[in-house]
């Protein structure tokens, strides 16, 4: 179990315990002390790149799968596959895109803001960024089943990974009625064993961690770490776009909280290996009824506190949601999430990178949306959340306005449409039914569509009235 020769292996997080697995082990945990893993790296053994520009190099190699991915291009700083092992399907083409529009809505200065689309990738969200490195790493201890909870952007992308390379059966558990359907048609169709439990993501994270043990099935939800090292991608690209500048803020919609430990890390490593000379902060954005880190992290007061957080203080802030029987309730279905499994890695993240929680409500995520879509891009609710924060922050002023900022955006726009087209349409009664049963009492933003009678002197005259 304990990996003393090799020089990439996996590390318990805690530096009090420290504990080492070895590269292929599956099981996700800590042995001595049950808490999360690292996938980390001997500097000393394997050599680094000297400098992010070496990177660029492979831009002209886009006809070898592993520079063309937005991910594997990277693959220097997560060096843990071999590279005959890598399994790719030409995720991270994304798009860092300044938006002058969205600056304007928040209250920043012009060019200061950047919108980090990954929508865009083959299963539409930033989950293949992950799914491509958990699935090299399955597919290196020789797993023939894969399996993760879901609100619906992990299992679409563990289900395309499988259908295209047929190495692995996707078997996903999702909460009853909690996926929208543009994320359940993925699962269907590309053949993945959706399981519907009667419950929500929390719960259905629970069982598939207590399956994936009985049953020996590979599990890609982010408690596996090598999901976490292919997301670190993510935040090269955004290197990549400023020329290797150092943005000052990234803001990221926070569910699980994978991305946010990713982030972290992929920053620090660099910080460490002397890549960079800064790390940007960091802000995660909660919806307002999913907001456990927002209360834990910005209510209570828990800090990462090298690596002992106030576990007290959690235990006893989840009995009381337990016993008052709270569920995570928000639009944004992607982070309808009230245990987050990365709690541990997100406050590191946060200690490290100077970082801060806010929670929007469903109101604030909309119009966001809203605007995001009517400055040209297309995002998922969930997304938006991370405008909406930004936009909060700057009313605060802890983000200054002419600080540069980048806002992820997770997942693509046609993921979950419902609540798009209840915000824009003129059906009052979708709109309460949709939205008003959520909070939801305005459409600021909205972009009606015209009713007309099928008469063509009646559709030309509307015409010119509108547009
Ligand atoms: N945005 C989108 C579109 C997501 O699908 C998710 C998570 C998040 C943000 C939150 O990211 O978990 O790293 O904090 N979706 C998971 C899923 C839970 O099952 O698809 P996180």
């Amino acid at each position: 179990m304990t990996a003393t020769t090799s020089a990439v292996f996996q590390r318990c997080i805690h530096p009090q315990c420290g504990t080492t697995v070895d590269l292929d082990d599956t099981t996700f945990r800590c042995p001595r002390c049950g808490g999360l893993l690292d996938v980390a790296y001997d500097w000393n053994r394997i050599r680094p790149p000297k400098s992010l520009r070496d990177f660029e190099a492979h831009w002209a190699r886009r006809s070898d799968p592993l520079s063309f991915s937005g991910v594997w291009r990277f693959r220097e700083l997560f060096p843990f596959a071999p590279e005959d092992r890598v399994m790719t399907i030409g995720e991270g083409q994304t798009l860092l895109q300044p938006s002058d529009f969205v600056a304007q809505y928040v209250g920043s200065k012009e060019g200061r803001v950047f919108l980090q689309y990954e929508g865009m990738n083959p299963s539409g969200s930033f989950k293949d960024n992950g799914m491509t490195a958990a699935f090299t790493h399955a597919r290196m201890v020789g797993a023939r089943r894969a399996a993760c909870a879901s609100t619906g952007n992990t299992s679409a992308s563990l289900a395309i990974y499988c259908a295209a390379t047929h190495l692995m059966r996707a078997i996903i558990f999702i909460g009853s009625g909690k996926i929208s359907y543009g994320k359940l048609a993925q699962a269907l169709e590309h053949g993945a064993l959706t399981v519907q439990i009667a419950g929500d993501f929390d719960d259905a994270l629970m069982r598939v961690q207590q399956v994936a043990k009985q049953l020996g099935i590979y599990l890609v939800n982010s408690i596996n770490p090598f999901r976490l090292e292919g997301q670190k991608s993510i935040m090269y690209r955004v290197l990549e776009a400023l020329r290797w500048e150092v943005p000052d803020w990234i803001l990221v919609p926070g569910g699980n909280l994978g991305n946010v430990s990713s982030f972290g890390k992929a920053f620090f490593e660099l910080l460490d290996l002397g890549l960079i000379p800064r790390v940007p902060r960091l802000a995660v954005i909660n919806a307002a009824g999913a907001d456990t880190f927002y209360q834990l992290y910005e209510r209570q007061g828990v800090r990462w506190n090298g690596g002992q957080p106030d576990q007290a203080k959690i235990n006893s802030y989840f009995t009381a949601m337990d016993s008052a029987n709270l569920r995570a309730d928000t639009l944004a279905s992607a982070i309808e999430i009230n245990r987050p499994v990365n709690l541990p890695k997100a406050l590191r993240a946060l200690e490290r990178c100077g970082g801060v929680v806010r929670e929007v409500t469903d109101q604030e995520i909309l119009d966001a949306k809203a605007k995001v879509g009517a400055g040209g891009l297309g995002c998922e609710p969930a997304s938006a959340a991370s405008v909406a924060g930004l936009k909060k922050l700057r009313a605060e002023g802890i983000i200054a306005a002419d600080e540069r900022v980048v806002c992820v955006l997770t997942g693509h726009q046609m993921k979950d449409p419902t609540a798009t087209v209840a915000y824009h349409g003129s059906d009052p009664k979708t709109f309460e039914e949709v939205l008003g049963k959520r909070g939801v009492r305005r459409a600021s933003y909205a972009n009606r569509p015209v009713q007309v009678p099928n008469d063509l002197n009646e559709i030309v005259k509307a015409i010119e009235v509108y547009a």
